[in-house]
């Protein structure tokens, strides 16, 4: 294939060529060919039309000085390193190198700063090639210029590899193949065209010794060794930093080369949308890096079928889709700095061993990856942006099965949201066993309220509780009342504090219980006692009135007796006297025994109201608890009983 395609260098420099061209060589169509290259698109079937190069820009040989020298870095007798080789020098190093014929002991020529134009470097590269130098390398070989067409003698080398870093081509035009072919028909093992600004390699024109070849950091396209059956044994390709873009154009470019191995392509911009006719990758290549490209989830239609080893670290991808891709040898696959938002499963790649999916979007992996994927020693994962909750346990837990599985574990693993527990180490985030799972919490509470159930119920059966609370809010409420009510006005009858009714069968219980609690105590109650201060010639009802109205308070013992035998007195005088109404403060009852509801004669409305109203004192049977009763009742009795003793005194005087 003959491609006459320019080789050209900086933009600014197409410009500059415009102007030459213009005048100097106005009668061909430069234009066109300008173009298109500067668009990186190469005709496959360029031109056969020979353009003469432009006479060259820089490097026309300057005067050459006396005892212009190179620099000798090393001079060992295996091993030789010179700098600062120039057209003035250069035949004398040509003279110097032919001394190394074939079976002398220098393996290794390094020449740098090299500034010398086509010709004479092809005049050093020839005798290179017949002399005992197996690893011969360039660097910053500079303006270079008038690249022609050159007879190169490839028969009989020692050379196994050539490195050139740097080359720079100050030539702007001048036919592709003079400078390509020379490198294409090397037959040597290796070879390295590197950082040279390259924007073009050619087949070589015959089945070529190459096993590997690298040409990191060059222009190289798409165009690159397509349909190129001549690189059979090439086991390694490195393309890293080039501008390769069609990913199926690279694995067509694979096709035919037979025994390839590894390819790298990391840092292209490559890019692969799924709809295209199938890739063909190379079955040999076990090794691919398609890192830093623009590849997406479509990527996944397009890998080599037997790769072991696959970088797509720094692309675009979200997802890697279950069922579509079976890679059966895929054994370790880095999707770092992607856009994950799960861990992949092993559906697809039931070889994995180790994965990388660090820095992607995962929030919550799924903790059953090595459920899916038994074959993995290895995940990274760290460096996520890990949301800590409940369903993070599961992969914290995760960590602690699978034995040290997780690499960069705990330092690279932190929490990223909430945000109060941003930068804490999964290692320590810890929730509560309780707090995660639903069923343990509700049975938590359900044995947390029965609990509390017995508990009340065991307060209540055997401490009486409702009782005491009962009597505490009596007497609260009591002592409230005092405060708050008003100044009653009782008139000046008034000489007792309370009058104290009950039935003679209850007699022993009040005089020996009531009275003396209460007249002994504190405060100097005075009781008025129907027996007791008995008037005589008037009747028991009279005087139990005459008692109630010169008391401030009445209190009544209540038992079944006093139902059935006392009731009736009062309740005329319930009848009667309005001051007995339900909100008045002066009725104090004070329940001895129980009363059993059928005991109460249906007739007796008002005794049932305030029985079923429970505003009444109950006698505790235990000992425990008559302080309190005492407490409770002095405090009933002593409502305003200043403003009562006021009167009291007032009688008295
Ligand atoms: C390439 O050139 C050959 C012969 O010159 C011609 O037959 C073929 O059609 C050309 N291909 C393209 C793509 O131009
Ligand atoms: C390297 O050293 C040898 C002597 O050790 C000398 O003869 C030879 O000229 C030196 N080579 C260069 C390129 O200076
Ligand atoms: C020659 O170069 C090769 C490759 O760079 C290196 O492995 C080897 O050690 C060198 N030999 C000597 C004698 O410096
Ligand atoms: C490359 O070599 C040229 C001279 O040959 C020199 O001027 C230039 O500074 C060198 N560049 C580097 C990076 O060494
Ligand atoms: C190449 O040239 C540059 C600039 O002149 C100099 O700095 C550098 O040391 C040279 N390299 C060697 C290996 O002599
Ligand atoms: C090529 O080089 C070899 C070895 O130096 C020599 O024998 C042969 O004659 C050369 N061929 C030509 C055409 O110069
Ligand atoms: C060629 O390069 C490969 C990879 O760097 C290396 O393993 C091999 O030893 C090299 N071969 C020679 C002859 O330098």
């Amino acid at each position: 294939m003959t491609q006459n395609m320019s080789f050209l260098r900086k933009f600014f420099l197409y410009k500059c060529l415009f102007a030459l061209t213009f005048w100097n060589y106005a009668n061909l169509s430069v234009e066109d060919e300008l173009f298109t290259s500067v668009s990186n698109n190469f005709p496959e079937n360029g031109s056969n039309k020979k353009i003469k190069s432009l006479p060259p820009l820089y490097g026309k040989s300057p005067q050459c000085k006396a005892g212009s020298d190179w620099v000798v870095i090393q001079n060992t007798t295996e091993s030789l390193s010179l700098s600062e080789i120039t057209n003035c020098n250069v035949k004398k190093l040509v003279a110097f190198l032919s001394n190394f014929r074939q079976g002398s002991r220098l393996q290794n020529l390094t020449l740098t700063n090299v500034s010398v134009n086509w010709n004479y470097l092809m005049e050093i590269f020839q005798t290179v090639w017949h002399s005992s130098i197996e690893y011969f390398n360039t660097n910053n070989v500079t303006q270079l210029s008038d690249i022609k067409s050159y007879n190169f003698n490839y028969s009989g080398t020692s050379m196994k590899a050539l490195t050139m870093k740097k080359t720079i081509i100050t030539d702007l035009y001048f036919v592709q193949d003079d400078l390509y072919k020379i490198f294409a028909d090397m037959n040597i093992a290796n070879m390295t065209i590197a950082d040279s600004e390259m924007i073009h390699m050619i087949c070589p024109s015959s089945k070529s010794r190459f096993r590997y070849l690298n040409f990191l950091k060059n222009d190289l396209t798409d165009l690159l060794f397509q349909k190129c059956e001549n690189l059979l044994q090439l086991e390694t390709l490195i393309l890293k930093k080039n501008k390769f873009e069609s990913l199926r154009k690279v694995s067509s470019m694979t096709s035919y080369m037979k025994s390839l191995k590894y390819l790298d392509m990391s840092n292209n911009l490559l890019r692969h949308d799924g709809a295209e006719v199938q890739c063909q990758w190379a079955e040999s290549l076990t090794e691919l890096d398609l890192s830093s490209n623009q590849l997406a989830d479509a990527v996944f239609e397009c890998l080599p079928a037997n790769v072991k080893k696959l970088s797509l670290a720094n692309n675009q991808i979200s997802n890697v889709p279950r069922g579509m891709v079976e890679l059966k040898s895929l054994e370790e696959l880095n999707l770092a700095s992607n856009r994950l938002a799960d861990l992949p499963g092993c559906s697809g790649f039931t070889s994995l061993q180790f994965l990388n999916i660090e820095m992607n979007s995962i929030l919550t992996p799924s903790a059953d990856f090595f459920q899916s994927c038994p074959r993995v020693r290895e995940l990274q994962a760290g460096h996520n942006p890990f949301k800590c909750s409940c369903e993070l346990q599961a992969f914290i837990r995760l960590e602690r099965q699978s034995g040290g599985k997780l690499f960069g574990w705990p330092a690279a693993y932190e929490c990223e949201y909430p945000e109060s527990l941003r930068g804490t180490q999964l290692k320590d985030f810890h929730l509560s066993l309780l707090a995660c799972n639903t069923t343990l919490m509700l049975v938590t509470a359900l044995l947390l309220t029965l609990v509390l159930v017995a508990t009340v119920a065991f307060l209540c059966i055997y401490l009486d509780v409702p009782w005491y609370m009962r009597m505490t809010w009596q007497w609260t409420q009591t002592k409230r009342r005092a405060w708050h009510s008003p100044r009653v006005d009782q008139g000046n009858v008034l000489q007792f504090h309370a009058f104290i009714s009950y039935s003679e069968r209850d007699s022993l219980w009040v005089k020996n219980e009531l009275i003396p609690n209460l007249e002994k105590g504190e405060g100097c109650i005075k009781l008025c006692q129907h027996e007791r201060n008995f008037i005589p010639g008037k009747s028991i009802v009279e005087n139990i009135i005459d008692c109630i109205e010169k008391s401030y308070k009445s209190i009544f013992v209540l038992s079944p007796n006093f139902v059935q035998s006392e009731w009736c007195h009062y309740e005329l005088y319930f009848a009667h006297h309005k001051l007995f109404s339900e909100n008045s403060n002066s009725l104090i009852l004070i329940l001895l025994e129980p009363i059993p509801a059928h005991l109460i004669p249906a007739r007796y409305h008002k005794l049932k109201a305030l029985m079923a109203k429970r505003t009444y004192l109950e006698w505790p049977k235990e000992r425990s608890k008559h302080a309190l009763f005492w407490a409770n009742l002095r405090a009933a009795i002593s409502i305003n009983l200043l403003k009562a003793d006021e009167n009291l005194y007032e009688e008295t005087d």
